[in-house]
Protein backbone atom coordinates (compact mmCIF):
# COMPACT_ATOMS: atom_id res chain seq x y z
CA UNK A 1 0.00 0.00 0.00
CA UNK A 2 1.54 3.38 -1.07
CA UNK A 3 1.31 5.81 1.96
CA UNK A 4 2.74 9.31 1.50
CA UNK A 5 6.24 10.19 3.65
CA UNK A 6 4.53 13.57 5.48
CA UNK A 7 1.22 14.83 6.20
CA UNK A 8 0.35 18.29 6.85
CA UNK A 9 -2.35 18.69 9.89
CA UNK A 10 -4.61 21.43 10.21
CA UNK A 11 -5.50 22.24 13.80
CA UNK A 12 -8.99 23.37 14.01
CA UNK A 13 -9.86 22.86 17.48
CA UNK A 14 -9.96 26.67 18.52
CA UNK A 15 -12.50 27.00 15.60
CA UNK A 16 -14.25 24.12 14.55
CA UNK A 17 -13.83 23.19 17.85
CA UNK A 18 -14.73 25.94 19.96
CA UNK A 19 -17.87 27.30 17.94
CA UNK A 20 -19.54 24.06 18.79
CA UNK A 21 -19.23 24.18 22.32
CA UNK A 22 -21.96 24.93 24.90
CA UNK A 23 -19.68 26.66 27.43
CA UNK A 24 -17.80 29.82 25.66
CA UNK A 25 -14.39 30.17 26.11
CA UNK A 26 -12.78 33.02 26.75
CA UNK A 27 -9.99 34.93 25.28
CA UNK A 28 -7.38 34.26 27.30
CA UNK A 29 -7.84 30.75 27.29
CA UNK A 30 -8.24 30.68 23.52
CA UNK A 31 -5.07 32.41 23.86
CA UNK A 32 -3.23 30.00 25.97
CA UNK A 33 -4.70 26.96 23.94
CA UNK A 34 -3.64 28.26 20.23
CA UNK A 35 0.00 28.94 22.41
CA UNK A 36 0.20 25.27 23.18
CA UNK A 37 -0.65 23.83 20.07
CA UNK A 38 1.96 26.35 18.05
CA UNK A 39 4.50 24.81 21.23
CA UNK A 40 3.35 21.20 19.80
CA UNK A 41 4.74 21.85 16.35
CA UNK A 42 1.19 22.38 14.51
CA UNK A 43 2.66 24.55 11.57
CA UNK A 44 -0.71 25.69 10.80
CA UNK A 45 -3.91 26.53 12.78
CA UNK A 46 -7.21 27.66 12.20
CA UNK A 47 -7.24 30.10 15.27
CA UNK A 48 -10.84 31.83 14.49
CA UNK A 49 -13.64 32.84 12.74
CA UNK A 50 -14.99 36.55 11.70
CA UNK A 51 -18.59 35.38 10.93
CA UNK A 52 -21.56 36.93 12.43
CA UNK A 53 -21.34 37.08 16.05
CA UNK A 54 -24.94 36.31 16.02
CA UNK A 55 -25.13 33.64 14.18
CA UNK A 56 -21.81 32.10 16.38
CA UNK A 57 -20.94 34.01 19.50
CA UNK A 58 -18.61 31.17 20.82
CA UNK A 59 -16.14 33.15 17.76
CA UNK A 60 -17.36 36.68 18.90
CA UNK A 61 -13.49 37.48 20.68
CA UNK A 62 -11.61 36.42 16.94
CA UNK A 63 -10.42 40.05 16.35
CA UNK A 64 -8.92 40.14 20.23
CA UNK A 65 -7.57 36.43 19.95
CA UNK A 66 -5.98 37.05 16.63
CA UNK A 67 -4.50 40.89 18.04
CA UNK A 68 -2.60 38.69 20.77
CA UNK A 69 -1.06 35.55 19.48
CA UNK A 70 2.44 35.00 19.58
CA UNK A 71 4.51 35.98 16.55
CA UNK A 72 5.40 32.39 15.22
CA UNK A 73 7.72 32.12 12.10
CA UNK A 74 6.66 28.18 11.82
CA UNK A 75 2.88 28.71 12.41
CA UNK A 76 0.17 30.03 10.03
CA UNK A 77 -3.03 31.25 11.89
CA UNK A 78 -5.94 30.86 9.40
CA UNK A 79 -9.85 31.86 10.04
CA UNK A 80 -12.82 31.60 8.45
CA UNK A 81 -14.44 34.55 6.69
CA UNK A 82 -18.15 33.96 4.88
CA UNK A 83 -18.04 37.85 3.28
CA UNK A 84 -16.41 41.00 2.77
CA UNK A 85 -16.77 42.17 6.33
CA UNK A 86 -15.36 39.31 7.48
CA UNK A 87 -12.39 39.58 5.27
CA UNK A 88 -11.86 43.46 6.34
CA UNK A 89 -11.76 41.82 10.02
CA UNK A 90 -9.40 39.47 9.28
CA UNK A 91 -7.09 42.33 7.44
CA UNK A 92 -7.71 44.25 10.04
CA UNK A 93 -5.74 41.82 12.54
CA UNK A 94 -3.24 41.16 10.33
CA UNK A 95 -4.61 37.26 9.62
CA UNK A 96 -2.58 35.80 6.72
CA UNK A 97 -4.82 33.06 5.48
CA UNK A 98 -8.85 32.93 5.33
CA UNK A 99 -11.01 30.36 4.24
CA UNK A 100 -14.50 31.05 2.30
CA UNK A 101 -16.92 27.76 3.01
CA UNK A 102 -19.02 26.37 0.82
CA UNK A 103 -21.77 23.24 0.50
CA UNK A 104 -22.66 20.91 -2.29
CA UNK A 105 -25.93 20.83 -0.21
CA UNK A 106 -28.81 23.47 -1.30
CA UNK A 107 -30.26 23.53 2.44
CA UNK A 108 -26.66 22.75 4.17
CA UNK A 109 -26.16 26.70 2.69
CA UNK A 110 -29.13 27.97 3.77
CA UNK A 111 -28.85 26.95 7.21
CA UNK A 112 -25.08 27.62 7.29
CA UNK A 113 -24.45 31.02 5.79
CA UNK A 114 -27.91 31.81 4.72
CA UNK A 115 -27.36 31.89 1.03
CA UNK A 116 -27.66 29.46 -2.11
CA UNK A 117 -25.15 27.27 -2.90
CA UNK A 118 -24.27 29.93 -6.46
CA UNK A 119 -25.17 33.20 -3.84
CA UNK A 120 -22.53 32.09 -1.99
CA UNK A 121 -20.15 31.33 -4.23
CA UNK A 122 -20.87 34.47 -6.07
CA UNK A 123 -19.88 36.31 -2.51
CA UNK A 124 -16.79 34.80 -2.01
CA UNK A 125 -15.39 35.20 -5.65
CA UNK A 126 -14.74 39.51 -4.85
CA UNK A 127 -13.06 37.82 -1.04
CA UNK A 128 -10.91 35.68 -2.62
CA UNK A 129 -10.01 37.94 -5.19
CA UNK A 130 -9.35 41.09 -2.53
CA UNK A 131 -8.08 38.65 -0.09
CA UNK A 132 -5.61 37.70 -2.65
CA UNK A 133 -4.59 41.26 -3.59
CA UNK A 134 -3.66 42.18 0.05
CA UNK A 135 -1.21 39.17 -0.10
CA UNK A 136 -3.25 36.66 2.32
CA UNK A 137 -3.67 32.71 1.08
CA UNK A 138 -7.21 32.10 0.87
CA UNK A 139 -8.60 28.11 1.47
CA UNK A 140 -11.96 26.95 0.66
CA UNK A 141 -14.30 24.61 2.22
CA UNK A 142 -17.23 22.02 1.08
CA UNK A 143 -19.14 20.86 3.96
CA UNK A 144 -21.70 17.59 3.23
CA UNK A 145 -19.80 16.19 0.85
CA UNK A 146 -21.03 12.70 1.67
CA UNK A 147 -23.85 13.72 3.34
CA UNK A 148 -26.32 16.43 4.93
CA UNK A 149 -28.15 16.66 8.01
CA UNK A 150 -30.92 17.99 5.96
CA UNK A 151 -31.57 16.07 2.11
CA UNK A 152 -31.01 12.44 1.87
CA UNK A 153 -28.45 12.31 -0.90
CA UNK A 154 -25.46 14.67 -1.70
CA UNK A 155 -24.14 14.52 -5.45
CA UNK A 156 -20.87 13.72 -6.02
CA UNK A 157 -20.99 16.29 -9.40
CA UNK A 158 -22.27 18.82 -7.37
CA UNK A 159 -18.90 18.43 -4.85
CA UNK A 160 -16.48 18.57 -8.20
CA UNK A 161 -18.81 21.94 -9.22
CA UNK A 162 -17.91 23.55 -6.26
CA UNK A 163 -14.35 22.30 -5.61
CA UNK A 164 -13.58 23.39 -9.50
CA UNK A 165 -15.43 26.93 -8.98
CA UNK A 166 -13.01 27.49 -5.37
CA UNK A 167 -9.83 26.47 -6.68
CA UNK A 168 -11.04 28.72 -10.29
CA UNK A 169 -11.18 31.60 -7.80
CA UNK A 170 -8.17 31.22 -6.09
CA UNK A 171 -8.13 28.72 -3.30
CA UNK A 172 -4.55 26.73 -3.26
CA UNK A 173 -6.74 24.15 -1.39
CA UNK A 174 -10.14 22.61 -0.44
CA UNK A 175 -10.73 21.13 2.84
CA UNK A 176 -13.59 18.00 1.67
CA UNK A 177 -15.61 18.60 4.85
CA UNK A 178 -18.15 15.16 5.93
CA UNK A 179 -20.28 17.71 8.42
CA UNK A 180 -21.87 14.76 10.11
CA UNK A 181 -19.35 12.02 10.00
CA UNK A 182 -21.59 9.58 7.86
CA UNK A 183 -18.95 9.03 5.53
CA UNK A 184 -17.00 5.54 5.11
CA UNK A 185 -14.15 4.80 3.22
CA UNK A 186 -16.15 3.52 0.26
CA UNK A 187 -17.91 6.78 -0.03
CA UNK A 188 -14.76 8.42 -0.13
CA UNK A 189 -12.77 6.25 -2.31
CA UNK A 190 -15.87 7.32 -4.47
CA UNK A 191 -15.72 11.09 -4.16
CA UNK A 192 -12.00 10.89 -4.60
CA UNK A 193 -11.79 8.79 -6.85
CA UNK A 194 -13.96 11.26 -8.98
CA UNK A 195 -12.23 14.56 -7.73
CA UNK A 196 -8.97 13.03 -8.28
CA UNK A 197 -9.70 12.60 -12.25
CA UNK A 198 -9.63 16.40 -12.90
CA UNK A 199 -6.99 17.51 -10.30
CA UNK A 200 -3.96 16.89 -8.76
CA UNK A 201 -4.60 15.25 -4.84
CA UNK A 202 -2.40 18.02 -3.33
CA UNK A 203 -5.29 20.52 -4.24
CA UNK A 204 -7.27 18.59 -1.61
CA UNK A 205 -7.69 17.82 2.41
CA UNK A 206 -9.93 15.46 4.09
CA UNK A 207 -11.95 17.41 7.30
CA UNK A 208 -13.77 14.25 9.24
CA UNK A 209 -15.88 15.03 11.58
CA UNK A 210 -16.19 11.74 13.89
CA UNK A 211 -19.76 11.02 14.86
CA UNK A 212 -20.18 7.23 13.35
CA UNK A 213 -17.05 6.70 14.49
CA UNK A 214 -15.23 7.12 10.84
CA UNK A 215 -13.27 9.26 10.90
CA UNK A 216 -9.47 7.42 11.01
CA UNK A 217 -10.73 5.08 8.76
CA UNK A 218 -11.77 7.40 6.12
CA UNK A 219 -8.49 9.92 6.64
CA UNK A 220 -6.34 6.13 6.42
CA UNK A 221 -8.02 5.46 2.85
CA UNK A 222 -7.58 9.52 1.66
CA UNK A 223 -4.44 8.94 2.61
CA UNK A 224 -3.84 5.66 0.48
CA UNK A 225 -5.76 7.85 -2.84
CA UNK A 226 -3.09 10.64 -2.39
CA UNK A 227 -4.15 12.99 0.00
CA UNK A 228 -1.54 14.35 2.09
CA UNK A 229 -3.33 17.39 4.28
CA UNK A 230 -5.74 16.41 6.95
CA UNK A 231 -7.69 18.76 9.49
CA UNK A 232 -7.88 17.65 12.73
CA UNK A 233 -9.32 18.92 16.61
CA UNK A 234 -7.24 18.30 19.42
CA UNK A 235 -9.28 16.58 21.78
CA UNK A 236 -11.80 15.63 19.07
CA UNK A 237 -13.41 19.32 20.39
CA UNK A 238 -16.37 20.53 18.76
CA UNK A 239 -18.98 20.03 15.34
CA UNK A 240 -20.98 22.48 13.47
CA UNK A 241 -23.94 24.82 15.11
CA UNK A 242 -25.59 24.21 12.08
CA UNK A 243 -25.56 20.28 11.83
CA UNK A 244 -27.36 19.23 15.20
CA UNK A 245 -25.78 16.16 16.82
CA UNK A 246 -22.49 16.46 14.44
CA UNK A 247 -18.97 15.72 16.92
CA UNK A 248 -15.68 17.07 16.48
CA UNK A 249 -13.23 16.24 14.08
CA UNK A 250 -11.16 13.03 13.98
CA UNK A 251 -8.84 13.68 17.28
CA UNK A 252 -5.26 15.26 16.18
CA UNK A 253 -3.75 13.01 19.36
CA UNK A 254 -5.27 9.74 17.74
CA UNK A 255 -4.48 11.01 14.08
CA UNK A 256 -0.68 11.60 15.13
CA UNK A 257 -0.89 8.47 16.85
CA UNK A 258 -2.10 6.87 13.31
CA UNK A 259 0.35 8.68 11.46
CA UNK A 260 3.38 7.53 14.02
CA UNK A 261 2.22 3.93 13.57
CA UNK A 262 2.90 4.16 9.99
CA UNK A 263 5.79 6.04 9.98
CA UNK A 264 4.69 9.09 8.47
CA UNK A 265 6.48 12.65 9.28
CA UNK A 266 4.15 15.17 10.80
CA UNK A 267 6.43 17.12 12.72
CA UNK A 268 4.37 17.00 16.38
CA UNK A 269 5.11 16.16 19.93
CA UNK A 270 2.89 14.01 20.71
CA UNK A 271 2.84 14.55 24.51
CA UNK A 272 2.75 18.43 23.99
CA UNK A 273 -0.28 17.69 21.53
CA UNK A 274 -1.75 15.88 24.89
CA UNK A 275 -1.27 18.81 27.27
CA UNK A 276 -3.22 21.07 24.57
CA UNK A 277 -6.18 18.98 24.46
CA UNK A 278 -6.15 18.13 28.46
CA UNK A 279 -6.00 21.85 29.19
CA UNK A 280 -8.78 22.61 27.00
CA UNK A 281 -11.06 19.86 28.39
CA UNK A 282 -10.50 20.92 32.18
CA UNK A 283 -11.51 24.24 30.73
CA UNK A 284 -14.60 23.25 29.31
CA UNK A 285 -15.33 20.42 32.22
CA UNK A 286 -15.48 17.85 29.33
CA UNK A 287 -14.17 14.62 29.11
CA UNK A 288 -10.97 14.60 26.49
CA UNK A 289 -12.15 13.19 23.46
CA UNK A 290 -9.20 11.58 22.34
CA UNK A 291 -8.91 8.02 23.04
CA UNK A 292 -4.95 8.07 22.57
CA UNK A 293 -5.27 11.18 25.10
CA UNK A 294 -6.97 9.06 27.49
CA UNK A 295 -5.37 5.83 27.45
CA UNK A 296 -1.91 8.17 28.19
CA UNK A 297 -3.01 10.60 31.01
CA UNK A 298 -5.51 8.80 32.83
CA UNK A 299 -6.61 11.98 34.22
CA UNK A 300 -7.72 12.74 30.48
CA UNK A 301 -10.83 10.94 31.15
CA UNK A 302 -12.34 12.53 34.31
P1 LIG B 1 -27.01 37.17 7.11
O1 LIG B 1 -27.88 37.41 8.29
O2 LIG B 1 -27.63 36.69 5.83
O3 LIG B 1 -26.03 38.41 6.81
O4 LIG B 1 -25.89 36.12 7.55
P2 LIG B 1 -26.26 39.93 6.57
O5 LIG B 1 -25.18 40.35 5.61
O6 LIG B 1 -27.70 40.21 6.23
O7 LIG B 1 -25.94 40.57 7.98
C1 LIG B 1 -26.76 40.40 9.11
C2 LIG B 1 -26.07 40.99 10.33
O8 LIG B 1 -24.85 40.29 10.60
C3 LIG B 1 -25.67 42.46 10.15
O9 LIG B 1 -25.71 43.05 11.44
C4 LIG B 1 -24.23 42.38 9.73
O10 LIG B 1 -23.50 43.52 10.06
C5 LIG B 1 -23.74 41.19 10.54
P3 LIG B 1 -26.98 43.93 11.90
O11 LIG B 1 -27.11 44.99 10.85
O12 LIG B 1 -28.15 42.98 11.95
O13 LIG B 1 -26.55 44.44 13.25
N1 LIG B 1 -22.62 40.49 9.89
C6 LIG B 1 -21.40 40.35 10.44
N2 LIG B 1 -20.89 40.73 11.62
C7 LIG B 1 -19.60 40.43 11.83
N3 LIG B 1 -18.80 39.77 10.94
C8 LIG B 1 -19.29 39.38 9.77
C9 LIG B 1 -20.64 39.68 9.47
N4 LIG B 1 -21.40 39.43 8.39
C10 LIG B 1 -22.62 39.95 8.67
N5 LIG B 1 -18.51 38.73 8.89
C11 LIG B 1 -23.66 35.27 7.40
C12 LIG B 1 -24.91 35.69 6.64
C13 LIG B 1 -22.77 34.54 6.43
C14 LIG B 1 -22.98 36.51 7.97
C15 LIG B 1 -24.11 34.35 8.58
O14 LIG B 1 -24.94 33.35 8.07
C16 LIG B 1 -22.96 33.71 9.30
O15 LIG B 1 -22.15 34.39 9.94
N6 LIG B 1 -22.86 32.36 9.22
C17 LIG B 1 -21.76 31.66 9.79
C18 LIG B 1 -22.16 30.27 10.15
C19 LIG B 1 -20.96 29.53 10.70
O16 LIG B 1 -19.99 30.13 11.15
N7 LIG B 1 -21.05 28.18 10.67
C20 LIG B 1 -19.99 27.38 11.17
C21 LIG B 1 -18.77 27.42 10.32
S1 LIG B 1 -18.87 26.37 8.88
C22 LIG B 1 -18.47 24.79 9.47
O17 LIG B 1 -18.35 24.59 10.66
C23 LIG B 1 -18.22 23.71 8.47
C24 LIG B 1 -16.71 23.40 8.28
O18 LIG B 1 -16.11 23.05 9.51
C25 LIG B 1 -16.54 22.24 7.29
C26 LIG B 1 -17.40 21.02 7.67
O19 LIG B 1 -17.24 20.46 8.75
O20 LIG B 1 -18.23 20.68 6.83
C27 LIG B 1 -15.97 24.61 7.71
MG1 LIG C 1 -16.11 21.12 10.43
Amino acid sequence: MNYPKCVKIVEVGPRDGLQNEKISVDVDTKVQLISLLTDAGLSTIEAGSFVSPKWVPQMAGSDEVFARLPTHAATTYTALTPNMQGLERAIACGVKEVAVFAAASESFSQKNINCSISESLNRFKPVAEEALKSGLAVRGYISCVVGCPYQDTVDVEQVVQVATELLAMGCYEVSLGDTIGVGTPASFETLLNRLLKDTAADKFAIHAHDTYGQALANILRALQLGITTVDSSVAGLGGCPYAKGASGNVASEDLVYMLNGLGIQHGIDLPKLITAGNFISHKLNRANGSKVACAQSPMAES
